[in-house]
């Protein structure tokens, strides 16, 4: 491969038919926002629109605007939007709650649906939250449950007869590396087994095709590569054909087939609104609607393009100018640029001083983290990612190595938030 410059990545920017979407977004000057994996940047429509629903619909309409500017309905219409991204259909997603909470909720449906079956499979790798929400909902079930874990490669072969659900964060915190989601489910299929899809480093990353996979369930979040801010609120996905069989134990009232006959017994909803529990959170709601305009514009295909280009030129570029620092790539060296999808819109590298590295790279204005024990995460966000700040970012990286920044005092006690 010959030798990049910084011309090159000048050359791309030049012709990046996403560039125009970074103006959509505030971004700080002289920083270098590589976390998007973790936190998404703020879309400008954001505080807005915030602001709009907080002075004219609530400050005006006040309680009225349950009906008159759509507060009730939001999580089911904010869903049926997001199903476009997220290959899934009218009804089948609702905007509600936390990750972990939807994960407590979309187990406790499949499992209740394979009632002679005692095993949730997942999958060493996968994110902490996940595995304990699985271990507190097996003891609320009284034990009868265990949650089987093995290494991520080892999934398939360890789908069985008595495996109720296969659980899996689609895209992989640490390494970025992608589960075949169709080759799984079916899988899980074969076996008479469920699937749950954790899909917080997926949707608005890569193109997910919830349906085209057979997936069953589905949570995510929205305030990494779907940019609604910090908390921002979660999703679950019900694939149809569940949608009567599903149902979840936190019966609230707006699950409820009619909530304002306030009728003392719980009768389920319909369809996906009896997995909404309670009021939404209209603030977060409205602040995800924005963001989510801002990605819905977006051609998912030159997107997903543009961030195997970011991601596969970070790579070769930090091989090429850092390549005596030790630094191992141990995100997929090929993304796949059609589905299956090998490796999601982050790059990861291992380094034993990883954590000194990525605080003094963020000291220079170049935004990663890092995750136990020596990863050094980067994420590629292409709405608002310049094929410079890739350049860039490598020459911080180099500097920081050729001073020794990371070896510093200060980084030798990691902070709470990593
Ligand atoms: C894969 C995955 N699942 C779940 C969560 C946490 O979700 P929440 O805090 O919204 O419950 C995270 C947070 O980073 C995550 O990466």
């Amino acid at each position: 491969m010959p030798r990049l410059t910084r011309a090159d990545f000048e050359r791309l920017d030049a012709d990046d038919p996403l560039a125009p979407f970074r103006d959509r977004f505030t971004l700080p000057a002289g920083v270098i926002y590589l976390d998007g994996n973790s936190l998404g940047a703020l879309p400008k429509s954001v505080p807005d629109r915030v602001h709009a629903m907080l002075t004219k619909e609530w400050g005006e309409h006040l309680i009225g605007g349950w009906l008159k500017d759509g507060w009730m309905v939001k999580p089911l219409e904010l869903g049926d939007r997001l199903a476009t991204l997220v290959g899934a259909g009218p009804g089948e997603v609702a905007v509600v709650d936390t990750t972990s909470v939807n994960l407590f909720k979309m187990l406790s449906a499949a499992l209740a649906m394979r009632p002679d079956r005692r095993v949730i499979l997942s999958n060493a790798e996968n994110f902490p939250t996940d595995l304990y929400m699985a271990q507190g909902l097996i003891a609320q079930l009284g034990g009868r449950h265990a949650l089987r874990i093995v290494a991520e490669h080892e999934i398939a072969g360890a789908i069985d007869k008595d495996t109720a659900v296969v659980m899996l964060t689609e895209t992989n915190f640490k390494t970025g590396a992608v589960f075949d989601m169709a080759e799984i489910s079916a899988a899980a299929h074969a076996a008479g087994a469920l699937t749950l899809w954790d899909l917080a480093h997926s949707a608005g990353a890569f193109p997910v095709d919830l349906n085209g996979c057979n997936a069953d369930f589905a949570v995510g979040c929205s305030y990494k590569y779907l940019n609604a801010g910090p908390g921002g609120p979660a999703w679950l996905f019900v694939a149809e054909r569940h949608q009567k069989a599903a149902h979840q134990p936190l019966t609230g009232w707006l699950g409820h087939a009619s909530p304002f006959d306030f009728a003392l017994e719980y009768q389920p909803a319909n369809g996906i609104r009896r997995h909404v529990c309670s009021s939404p959170g209209v603030i977060g709601l409205v602040a995800f609607e924005a963001a989510l305009d801002v990605m819905l514009d977006a051609d998912m295909a030159e997107l997903r393009r543009k961030s195997v280009a970011l991601c596969d030129l970070f790579i070769n570029l930090v091989e090429q100018e850092c390549g005596d620092a030790g630094a191992r790539l141990i995100s997929p060296r090929d993304a796949g640029l059609t589905a299956p999808w090998r490796r999601g819109s982050q790059v990861s590298f291992a380094h034993p001083d990883g954590y000194g590295i990525v605080q003094a790279l963020i000291a220079r204005g170049v935004v990663g983290d890092f995750r136990d024990p020596d990863v050094m995460r980067f994420g590629f966000a292409p709405l608002y990612q310049r094929y410079t700040d890739v350049w860039d970012a490598v020459a911080a990286m180099r500097a920081v190595l050729d001073a020794g920044e990371h070896r510093a005092e200060q980084y030798r006690v990691r902070a709470a938030v990593t």
